[in-house]
């Protein structure tokens, strides 16, 4: 009976897209999910479009957030040979793609699944250009996390810290007990994401806003910004000798292993310690980044769908528009991704407490934002010459006071 339902669908979407010489939906699908919790997630996605009668073609590109595989899958677009679907972060790069008139689009799933009222109105937003849908929302990841060991804390005799203050002092005592106090992965999008959050925990959401989303010159070379770097001065003299160009996993693997005791990520980290087989309140905990208060930096994956000519793959980026849509997959998805469903309809069950303190915030919160990590908040091209900056600065002694101004002419020159 299920099956026969399951069949019917498949049908009803390869029919949509094209009755007369559609043989098989199939997607090669490009993506960066390569980690323990990341392929675990995209399992569920392959198994649910395979079932419905799709074929997949795997495609993965290494490397955590992405700037390797978007890079590969620019190349295909330009050389006439695009992927059926391609994982992209939502924001202003999915925009600019789009508005160079590279996407297509799957508003006929779209419209008969009625996707609008499903999803909250950013990640819609985000998803569409010229009102037509360009991309599939897979979820929503927030980018101001902080990861801990709860062993490593309790050895250390201290409590998960909630302020700036609270967090120097916390590993300080973590590191005169013998242990890594931060584990930090000496890559540019990782530092970016620690400097995110400490943009936003030191100066709230009003300075994120103007400092990392309008891109203020006032708020980029500002006495908060000097605070800002004072405390990334602290941060950077707790990276480990290993830090340099590790992996944001391997990273992740040091607090799992009780080796650190802390992480800043967004929490796809979390699919790494639910894939270790850690619980959170028990084993691990996650907290939003000290100073943060209810304010949420946003990271939403999509898999944004290329201008295809084949039928087959325009039928699989139909069915894929279906399949990942489906409550089911978008659950499953976020068990193990440690995301949180973009459908709004997705029941709570199930969901550990770090996605309910996600879910909670994105239902309730005033000060959601877009994140800087994930190039939802500024332009590629800013977005570059911002994280250009910030790694310069942790591979170097470079003074607040330096830095904030090189943060000041990188984004000028950038313009
Ligand atoms: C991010 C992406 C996440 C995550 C991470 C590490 O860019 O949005 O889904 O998996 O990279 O690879």
């Amino acid at each position: 009976m299920r099956r026969r339902k399951i069949l019917g669908l498949a049908i009803g979407v390869v029919f949509i897209a094209s009755p007369a010489f559609a043989q098989q939906p199939t997607a090669e699908v490009l993506h960066w999910w390569t980690s323990g919790g990341e392929a675990k997630a995209l399992k569920v996605i392959h198994d649910r479009f395979v079932a419905e009668g799709g074929k997949w073609v795997d495609n993965p590109v290494a490397g955590g957030g992405g700037d390797a595989a978007e890079t590969v899958a620019k190349t295909r677009i330009l050389g006439g040979k695009p992927p059926t679907v391609m994982q992209w972060h939502l924001g202003l790069s999915l925009q600019q793609l789009a508005q160079a008139g590279l996407l297509g689009d799957v508003d006929a799933v779209a419209a008969k699944e009625h996707w609008d009222a499903l999803l909250p109105p950013l990640i819609a937003e985000n998803a569409k250009v010229g009102g037509k849908y360009v991309a599939i929302p897979v979820d929503i990841h927030g980018e101001n996390w902080l990861w801990t060991n709860a062993k490593v804390f309790a050895a250390a005799g201290v409590a998960v810290p909630t302020t700036w203050d609270e967090f120097d002092a916390a590993a300080a005592k973590i590191k005169a007990a013998g242990y890594i106090p931060l584990a930090v992965g000496g890559q540019d999008w990782q530092e970016t994401i620690i400097f995110a959050d400490v943009v936003l925990g030191v100066g709230g959401p009003d300075f994120f806003d103007a400092a990392l989303v309008r891109l203020e010159d006032a708020a980029l070379e500002s006495p908060t910004m000097l605070e800002v770097f004072a405390e990334l001065v602290k941060i950077r003299g707790m990276m480990d000798p290993g830090a340099g160009n590790r992996s944001w996993n391997e990273t992740t693997n040091l607090v799992i292993t009780g080796k650190a005791a802390m992480q800043f990520m967004g929490d796809w980290a979390k699919g790494e310690f639910s894939a270790a087989g850690m619980k959170p309140g028990v084993d691990f905990g996650c907290a939003l980044a000290p100073g943060s208060g209810d304010a949420y930096s946003i990271a939403a994956d999509s898999f944004a769908v290329p201008r295809v000519a084949d039928p087959d793959q325009r039928a699989g980026q139909l069915l894929m528009a279906h399949v990942v849509m489906e409550p089911e997959t978008q659950r499953d998805f976020s068990f193990a991704k440690g995301s949180v469903p973009p459908r709004k309809d997705v029941p709570l069950d199930g969901f550990d407490q770090c996605s309910r303190i996600a879910m909670n915030i994105l239902r309730q919160s005033p000060h959601l934002l877009p994140s800087l990590g994930s190039g939802m908040a500024v332009p590629l091209a800013q977005g570059g010459a911002i994280s250009d900056t910030i790694a310069a600065f942790f591979a170097s002694p470079m003074s607040p006071e330096s830095a904030a101004r090189a943060l000041r002419a990188a984004v000028a020159a950038a313009r």
